[in-house]
């Protein structure tokens, strides 16, 4: 049993629908007993009831849930960066290149560590990892995460169209490929195993079905793809699958809109599309940095808020800006402030789209997303660098949202000191 001294910030429900689901302690205490939270809440409440346990004195800085990305790509952290391109270009110039490129096994292992590394440098304990199109580099993915303590769920990319011949496999191949890593990595440790056809317009209909096939062969696995992200692949899904209604009703024909699944964007939904993801229990990664940065547009969050849709924030690196939750949360409330039908974000909510949500997305919120007791102990300890405006801001303001609020718009990952899971060390700044 140890005691962690702090101000802490967490969601204990969902702010969209309740005013006092955040929980802030300036001088609080997470009580930590075999890597599970034992207790948290103000300092001398939880002291009381633990009078004889350690007490570990971080004062000065902030508690926060490990943050939960619902959706990055790990073949992508060297393509970060490249601006100017809509999707589609950006896909043939920089980013399908360089996802070939990991079938050289050395340069896959590279960076999955420089992946994985950069998860834990900025807080990120939980993850729904979009995978690579081969299955030694999905193995180097999925030891790097194992070495580093992470809970990363990720598979294997399957496409058979549009993308390049290297990164095509058959139904057959991909069927027998996951297989054998879903037997290898599934369930290991903290690490879970995802069904990922790239896209729609990448896969023909026998490789959805094959898809639909690992999905009912074996319970517990995640489905993720992406969905109505850019006007021009909706209209390339709409002559691809004639019979379709609309784009989700591709992934409805085969299955794999489930409670499990995971559909990143989302930005070109339908009303009817809305409810009927809202239908399956079904989930949606919000990337306002990658929305942006690629053109792709805003968020309908509004209409989501009304379907009772399941969204969470993801970083979508690298069509996003980086590995940072709190970015991409600040990001989500700047691209509302300027939509046509604005819901302004408060810290409670941001914070909730960056732990709690993705929990709940992910259906891992019995195990982490806030400090309830007997949740993991997965948390970011920040402390703002000396001399940064961080740090001016802090000594000037007091209300919990207001500190909340600053700590989201000028935290980095230079802020981050500590990271643990299951109150295992990840990452340590040095
Ligand atoms: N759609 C299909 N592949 C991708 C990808 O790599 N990134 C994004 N943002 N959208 C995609
Ligand atoms: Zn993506």
């Amino acid at each position: 049993m140890i005691l962690i001294r702090a101000a802490i910030f967490h969601t204990t429900g969902n702010p969209f629908h309740s005013s006092s689901a955040m929980a802030s302690f300036p001088d609080g205490a997470l009580a930590i007993a075999e890597g599970r939270v034992a207790a948290c809440g103000d300092y001398a409440d939880v002291r009381r009831g633990y009078p004889d346990a350690p007490v570990r004195d971080l004062r000065g800085g902030y508690l926060l849930p490990g943050f939960v990305d619902t959706h990055l790509h790990f073949p992508q952290v060297r393509v970060l960066g490249g601006l100017g391109y809509s999707l589609l270009e950006w896909l043939d110039a920089l980013t399908l290149p360089e996802e070939a490129r990991l079938a050289d096994a050395a340069y896959a292992c590279t960076i999955a560590k420089e992946f994985v590394r950069n998860l834990a440098a900025h807080g990120t304990t939980t993850s729904l990892v979009f995978g690579s199109h081969f299955p030694n580099a999905m193995a180097a993915l999925f030891h790097a995460a194992e070495s580093a303590g992470l809970r990363v769920i990720s598979g294997l990319v399957l496409a058979d169209r549009n993308l390049r011949p290297e990164l095509h496999q058959t139904p057959g191949a991909a069927y027998e490929e996951s297989q054998e890593l879903i037997r290898r990595f599934h369930g290991r440790g903290r690490l879970g195993y995802a069904v990922t056809p790239r896209f729609a317009l990448s896969t023909t209909e026998p490789m959805l079905e094959a898809c639909q096939t690992l999905l009912q062969q074996q319970p517990g696995l995640h489905l993720t793809t992406h969905i109505n992200e850019n006007v021009r692949e909706v209209e390339e899904v709409a002559r691809l699958f004639p019979w379709a209604g609309d784009y989700l009703s591709v992934y409805e024909r085969f299955e794999l809109a489930g409670r499990r699944s995971v559909f990143a964007h989302n930005v070109q939904s339908t009303n009817s599309e809305l409810q009927r993801l809202a239908g399956h229990g079904s989930s949606v990664a919000h990337c306002p940095c990658s929305n942006a940065a690629l053109g792709s547009g805003i968020f309908p969050l509004r209409r989501h808020l009304e379907a009772r849709v399941r969204f969470a924030l993801g970083t979508d690196v690298g069509g996003g800006t980086g590995f940072g939750m709190m970015k991409e949360a600040l990001q989500a409330y700047l691209m509302q402030r300027v939509a046509h039908d604005p819901v302004t974000l408060n810290p409670a909510q941001m914070l909730y789209l960056a732990t709690r949500a993705g929990a709940e997305a992910l259906a891992l919120d019995s195990e982490t997303g806030d400090f309830g007791a007997g949740k993991s102990a997965d948390y970011v300890y920040l402390q703002p660098p000396s001399g940064s405006a961080l740090e001016g801001v802090l000594k000037n303001v007091e209300d919990p949202e207001r500190v909340l609020a600053a700590i989201i718009t000028l935290a980095g990952a230079e802020s981050i000191r500590e990271v643990r899971v299951e109150g295992d060390l990840v990452y340590e700044a040095s």
